[in-house]
């Protein structure tokens, strides 16, 4: 991925984009400071009709409800959930075992994730498909080259909003007046200085659970796969020796970032690499395109399924640092792990090609078919 890139990276790393108005940023270490450096570089950008979250807010607002809702996603929370994730796994590719083909995404990226984060807060099993649902337009975009009607999924995502607040509205309800196993009863019960979370907030972050950790994590599941067969050696090297996994995802998060671009907005008038950046000026930070900066990595074109080291930027940088990082990483690795050892001889059905998300933030494919 990312030819044009590596063609901005040696020509202009700090780009004006005349079309979209904003600035392009290419480099490892450029990116790597406009992610981080809140100081100069705001996360505070508008999103229209959506309500102010954790990963729009500069520090010190930040900090406060960062800490509050670490209490709830702490990594020995997500670690509590390994064995039940294997057992969503085992039973996804076990629906499918007979029938020796299957979408990839459709059987197991997609909706692993997805049930993962439904049980995390405490969706009941008889909502989950409506949770689905909701969960999968959030994401979605308009391929209007395709003929797809703008307007129309607009109108239905706001619709798809306002009732996914009222259902957490509710679930919100009965976890104050009785307490269960699940996170929202601990965002209820986290507090800084005496202070818990209102309820605005505790909304905006169920919200952004769905929005930030369902499509990334289907992603990397899915591109993991894509790169594994890409050359079928690399599979056959795991299938043998389970200890390559852990590395080897964490290449596929450099190679294939499934999160492209970050943005943010010059805190004040700034020169970075020689460009005069104004005050309100975006940025987009193309974290792709810092994984792979032949500056920070040697053969960074090439999947090193035992690079070390490998300090990509795919999770981001600095205090905005994916929170669903260790969930993410839990995830692919069980995900993988049991397709590894249930589907030794997997491989791509033959002529059939992938289709690509059409999006500049996300990358990833939308099927993709497998034999086994
Ligand atoms: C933030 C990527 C999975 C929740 C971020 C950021 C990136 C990222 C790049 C930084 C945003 C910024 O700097 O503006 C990814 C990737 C994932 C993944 C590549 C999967 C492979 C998840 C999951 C969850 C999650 C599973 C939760 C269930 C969050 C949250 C933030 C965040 C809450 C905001 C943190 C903050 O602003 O302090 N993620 N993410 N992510 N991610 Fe993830």
């Amino acid at each position: 991925p990312g030819e044009w890139q590596k063609v901005m990276r040696a020509e202009a790393p700090v780009h004006f984009d005349e079309a979209r108005g904003c600035w392009d940023v290419f480099l490892y270490e450029d990116v790597q400071q406009v992610l981080s450096d809140h100081k100069r570089f705001s996360s505070a950008r508008q999103q229209q009709g959506q309500q102010e979250s954790l990963i729009s807010m500069d520090p010190p607002k930040h900090a406060r409800y960062r800490t509050l809702v670490s209490q709830a996603f702490t990594l020995k929370a997500v670690q509590n959930l390994a064995p039940r994730i294997a057992e969503l796994a085992n039973e996804l590719i076990d629906d499918v075992l007979a029938k020796g083909e299957m979408d990839l995404v459709d059987a197991i990226s997609f909706p692993l994730p997805v049930i993962v984060i439904a049980e995390m807060l405490g969706v009941p099993k008889e909502d989950r498909d409506k949770f689905k649902y909701w969960s999968d337009l959030m994401v979605q975009g308009v391929d209007i080259s395709a003929g797809e009607d703008y307007q129309a999924l607009m109108l239905e995502k706001q619709k798809a909003m306002q009732e996914l607040y009222q259902y957490f509205g509710a679930i919100i309800h009965e976890r104050r007046i009785q307490r269960q196993n699940d996170m929202i009863s601990a965002l209820l019960d986290a507090k800084v200085e005496d202070q818990h979370l209102e309820l605005p907030e505790l909304l905006s972050f169920c919200f952004l659970l769905l929005v930030a950790g369902n499509e990334t994590t289907t992603n990397l599941i899915t591109n993991s796969i894509y790169t594994f067969l890409e050359d079928r050696t690399r599979y056959e090297q795991l299938v043998n020796d389970r200890s390559l996994l852990e590395g080897a995802i964490e290449e596929v998060l450099r190679f294939r970032s499934p999160v492209q671009s970050m943005s943010r907005i010059a805190v004040m008038d700034l020169e970075l690499r020689g460009q005069q950046i104004k005050q309100g000026d975006e940025l987009i930070a193309w974290i792709g395109s810092a994984n792979l900066d032949e500056q920070k990595f040697p053969e960074a074109d090439t999947f090193i399924i035992n690079r070390s080291p490998n300090q990509h930027l795919a999770f981001g940088h600095g205090v905005h640092f994916c929170l669903g990082a260790p969930l993410a990483r839990l995830e692919a690795q069980i995900a993988l792990h049991a397709i590894l050892t249930k589907l030794p001889n997997l491989r791509r059905v033959e002529g059939h090609q992938p289709k690509v998300i059409a999006s500049p933030i996300v990358y990833g494919f939308k099927d993709l078919q497998v034999q086994f």
